[in-house]
């Protein structure tokens, strides 16, 4: 069934996206694919305005994958805004919405077949989240089958997920452009996230320690590893309703933590339970 909102359509089937990108293809149209969750803020939207400078027909995906969510994560209370996603998109000139439901990505149930996110999907978020990155491969693998796009937006918030999404594609020769947007935040910090609307006022004072714990890593990059992690974990101290989870340095090209001695651009990840709610962030530094 498809659903026509202005120029942009709502497709759910995998049939009718694939023919209809046949035909746009054929007329030597170049295709983006930005893969959402939806509950979509302008963190997406920044991957939307993207997506149209570098192809010609934006493919936008908006389904909660079943498979990337553990026991007892907030896959029911997931924020589904489907009207309201359709129409921001619509704003933003996007030709195709793909919003399948489970029986379409998932017909027989959970696919038996699996991309396995190897030892850096079990730290960091992976070692919170058994299983996230393994559901959130298996479904990014899916969805470049099924839209096969020339080049596919990812935000960097998501680092960790970056990286692996880049991994795997290099290594199953995926033909796509993994092409990635810095983090959008709001004015005072706080990176966008679809979960910032589950907190409350005095919640969301508490999530800006996250983007402050990583200034103050930055800030004290110079002086080394040690006062990064020091400096980082010190902003924490301030709130009694946010609980560190991790604050690691990692290597960009690994995604292992660095070396104590270690010197140049690293990565600084952070997560933190506000609540109940899991939020997480980074910030390139450079290490003296
Ligand atoms: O970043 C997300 O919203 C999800 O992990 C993704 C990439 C859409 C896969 O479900």
């Amino acid at each position: 069934m498809t659903e026509v909102t202005a120029d942009t359509r709502v497709v759910s089937t995998i049939a009718e996206l694939r023919g209809l990108l046949a035909e746009r293809r054929a007329g030597g149209s170049s295709v983006a694919l930005v893969p959402t969750m939806g509950a979509l803020h302008d963190g997406h939207l920044a991957l939307v305005r993207r997506a149209r400078e570098l192809a010609d027909v934006v493919v936008v995906s908006i389904f909660v994958n079943p498979l990337q969510f553990g026991p007892g994560e907030d896959l029911d209370r997931y924020p589904r805004t489907l009207d309201a996603d359709v129409a921001a998109l619509a704003e933003h000139g996007v030709e195709f919405v793909f919003a399948p439901a489970a029986e379409v990505m998932y017909p027989a149930g959970p696919v038996e077949t699996t991309i396995a996110a190897g030892h850096i999907g079990t730290l960091y978020e992976g070692a919170s989240r058994p299983g996230h990155f393994d559901g959130m491969l298996t479904v990014v693998a899916k969805l470049l089958n099924i839209v096969q796009p020339d080049v596919v937006e990812f935000g960097q918030k998501d680092a960790q997920q970056v990286f692996l999404v880049r991994r795997m594609v290099r290594e199953f020769d995926v033909p796509a452009v993994v092409d990635v947007v810095p983090t959008v935040r709001e004015a005072d910090g706080l990176a966008l996230s679809s979960r910032n609307r589950y907190l409350d006022e005095s919640q969301r004072m508490a999530a800006l320690t996250l983007s402050e714990a990583l200034r103050a890593a930055e800030a004290a990059a110079g002086d080394g590893l040690a006062e990064v992690l020091a400096e980082g974990a010190a902003a924490f101290g301030d709130h009694d309703d946010v609980t560190l989870d991790y604050l690691v340095v990692v290597d960009p090209e690994t995604f292992l933590p660095v070396a104590d001695d270690a010197r140049g651009d690293a990565v600084a990840l952070v997560a933190a339970r506000v609540g109940s709610t899991r939020l997480i962030d980074n910030t390139t530094i450079s290490l003296g």
